[in-house]
């Protein structure tokens, strides 16, 4: 998939997930905002209520877009049969598509009344989402090969050799410069502070990569570099940056990843399971919607 592609293949799963989220809000807002004793007389009623034409259908296609969504993500990423199937981070992000809009169309499904043992799965179904983001957040810190495994830190330490002879060789840069990259970017930093200091220190790190960015293309310019070299010195520059901010995070990044999983899937279990017995129930109580 080259660039443009993957940022259409992006593009398109915004574009659904808000026209969908959208519609749906717009459709029921009347229903969803009335009070629960008022809904039964509004005409939207046969429709919307969870055993209603649309709110069930929408109950069942978001938890089969969360199962597939788990399920395509788990095989391409375990089974060996399957590991040349695409790219794994490609696969991730259409997790992350099925498993966030799958959640929005069984919120719909619940039309807001969450009740009875379900709501545990409802509840759980929240979590798994929230901390996927989180998770998110810890994956793009570890850094990945195009394919999607882990790079280790020999892999890194050549990373920043490479962008180091480039930056030496290409650019214009002056030893004065490279030596203050070096030293207020320095990856030893993260390891001597707490996680949570690391945190603040990758937020507050953002805001100092902009503005040395800025004075870095001023000095640049007005030393008379012409626009393409500029650009390609501070891409290089932003490299070098975000790989030593990785290289100092890597083995905490790892750590925190690891207990990630184990708060990310027992959820994802949890939610599973209630949601089968919950099926099986409506299905035991002659609920078959369409069929
Ligand atoms: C994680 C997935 C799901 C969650 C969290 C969920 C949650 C809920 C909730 C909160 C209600 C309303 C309970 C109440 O009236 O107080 C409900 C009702 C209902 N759900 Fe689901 N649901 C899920 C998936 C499904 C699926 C896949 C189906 C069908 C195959 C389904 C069928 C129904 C039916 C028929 C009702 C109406 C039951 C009644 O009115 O007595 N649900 N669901
Ligand atoms: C109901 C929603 C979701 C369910 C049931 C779910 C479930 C899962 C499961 C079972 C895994 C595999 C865990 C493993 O390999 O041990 C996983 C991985 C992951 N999910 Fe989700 N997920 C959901 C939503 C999300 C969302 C909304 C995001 C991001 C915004 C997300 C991000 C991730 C990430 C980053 C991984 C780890 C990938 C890796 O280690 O290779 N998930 N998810």
């Amino acid at each position: 998939m080259n660039k443009i592609t993957h940022r259409f293949y992006i593009g398109s799963f915004f574009a659904i997930g808000i026209a969908a989220t959208v519609y749906l809000l717009f459709n029921g807002y009347q229903y969803y905002s009335s009070p629960l004793e008022d809904r039964f007389f509004l005409s939207q009623h046969l429709s919307l209520k969870p055993s209603g034409t649309l709110g069930h259908g929408i109950g069942i296609l978001g938890s089969l877009m969360m199962i597939i969504g788990v399920a395509i993500y788990i095989v391409r990423k375990r089974i060996r049969r399957f590991s040349n199937l695409g790219i794994l981070k490609h696969w991730l992000e259409f997790h992350i598509f099925l498993c966030s809009l799958g959640p929005v169309f069984v919120l719909y499904h619940t039309a807001f009344k969450f009740g009875g043992i379900v709501a545990v799965s409802f509840w759980s179904m929240v979590a798994v989402v929230l901390s996927g983001v989180v998770g998110r957040f810890i994956y793009i810190q570890i850094p990945h090969s195009i394919s999607g495994q882990e790079l280790n830190m020999n892999d890194l330490n050549s990373m920043t050799s490479e962008l180091d002879n480039k930056l030496r060789n290409e650019t214009s840069l002056s030893s004065g410069i490279f030596r203050e990259i070096e030293s207020a970017f320095d990856p030893a930093l993260y390891s001597r502070i707490s996680l949570a200091a690391g945190i603040i220190h990758i937020v507050t790190e953002h805001f100092k990569m902009h503005s040395f960015s800025r004075k870095l293309k001023s000095d640049l310019k007005s030393a008379g570099l012409d626009k393409l070299h500029i650009k390609e010195t501070l891409k290089t520059v932003k490299s070098k940056i975000i790989i030593s901010r990785r290289i100092g995070l890597l083995r905490k990044m790892h750590n925190i990843f690891r207990y990630w999983h184990v708060f990310h899937l027992p959820f994802a279990i949890v939610m599973f399971v209630i949601m089968f017995i919950h099926v099986a129930v409506t299905i035991v109580f002659g609920y078959k919607w369409i069929f």
